[in-house]
């Protein structure tokens, strides 16, 4: 089983990133061949400061690797560095209707918040089908919010294999449904353009200050408390164990604890959750020239996968 998934590099990774996409897609490393890379030609269609770019990818690729990324199974690469995606990204781009790509929400959700609408926001998901079907990618572990994109990316290669004949392989999106949509501090879904994250590398009183800040309603302490509607409890079932989730439901049930006593439990769950990814990024840091290494590797071997696919659509559309 081939698997593939991307993260851009446009900030701090957060529990939304991670348990909807990163958690899921590290599990799965150990059940196929998975290709996982940093997507940054994705992300010049929000970052246009060359600094902040090359700095996010290295972020990224610490944060990948922290978590438990093994870079002798899985091959784990910069997206850049196999432009091949690009030529494919365009051969594709001519079978792609319009209406496609006008229905896509992501495109529509991110000129309403004042993005820029570039041609390259707008192909944005031609080139997500073309990292996809450049490795013969069968699953694709992607929060919910990607899901559109995949099956834009299903509908592209049908499109070219009918056309041209049988040369692509078909991919399926992989949801997680439990945390299909991490909520952050304000209840609506966890995102770095809502300013609602919690990050995973954040400084600890940084950390503490964001998770105090959790919005709860106004029910004295000594009253009980709804468990079912808690954003406290919600990001709590993510990182603590089965009998701390319900030491704290009794809680909420019995009243007489107050929101500011779960969430300093909550901060601490988190905090030891992500404790060893913590010291092995600190590591990691301290040896650039190893990560270095790793994405030079994971580059020969994404592109040994990719040019041979590449020819074969070249050949396939009359190009060769
Ligand atoms: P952001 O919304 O912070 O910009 P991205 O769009 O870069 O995050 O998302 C990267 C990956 O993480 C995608 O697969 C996306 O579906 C997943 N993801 C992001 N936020 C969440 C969330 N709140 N809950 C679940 N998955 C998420
Ligand atoms: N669009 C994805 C995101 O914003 C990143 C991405 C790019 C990706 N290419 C991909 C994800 C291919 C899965 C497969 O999170």
């Amino acid at each position: 089983m081939r698997i593939l998934s991307g993260l851009q590099p446009s900030g701090r990774l957060h529990l939304g990133n991670y348990f909807g996409m990163m958690e899921p897609a590290l599990r799965l490393q150990h059940e196929g061949e998975a290709f996982y890379f940093i997507a940054d030609y994705h992300s010049l269609t929000s970052i246009h400061d060359p600094a902040a770019l090359r700095s996010h990818s290295l972020d990224l690729a610490l944060d990948f690797l922290a978590c438990g990324l093994d870079p002798v199974k899985a091959v784990f690469f910069r997206q850049s560095d196999v432009p091949e995606v690009c030529e494919l990204s365009w051969i594709l781009s001519t079978v792609t209707p319009m209406g496609l790509l006008e229905r896509c929400h992501s495109y529509k959700d991110k000129t309403a918040r004042g993005m820029e609408a570039t041609h390259g926001l707008f192909a944005y998901p031609v080139l997500m089908a073309a990292d996809i079907l450049i490795y013969d990618s069968q699953v694709v572990p992607v929060g919910k919010d990607q899901k559109q994109h995949v099956e834009v990316t299903r509908d592209i290669a049908k499109t070219l294999n009918h056309t041209y004949g049988d040369i692509l392989k078909i991919p399926e999106p992989r949801i997680r449904e439990e945390t299909a949509v991490v909520p952050g501090t304000d209840g609506q879904k966890m995102s770095k353009s809502y300013g609602n994250i919690l990050a995973i590398f954040e400084e600890e009183k940084a950390l503490k200050k964001k998770v105090m800040s959790i919005q709860t309603d106004s029910t004295p302490v000594e009253e009980p408390k709804d468990p079912e509607n808690s954003l406290i409890l919600t990001l709590y079932r993510l990182v603590a164990d089965a009998d701390a989730v319900a030491l704290m439901e009794n809680q909420f049930r019995s009243g007489g604890t107050g929101y500011g006593d779960f969430k300093k439990r909550l901060f601490e769950a988190i905090w030891t959750k992500f404790e060893e990814p913590r010291r092995r990024r600190a590591e990691l840091v301290a040896d650039p020239a190893y990560v270095q290494k790793v994405l030079r590797d994971g580059a020969e071997r994404a592109r040994a996968v990719a040019r041979p696919t590449l020819d074969r659509v070249r050949k396939a559309v009359g190009l060769a």
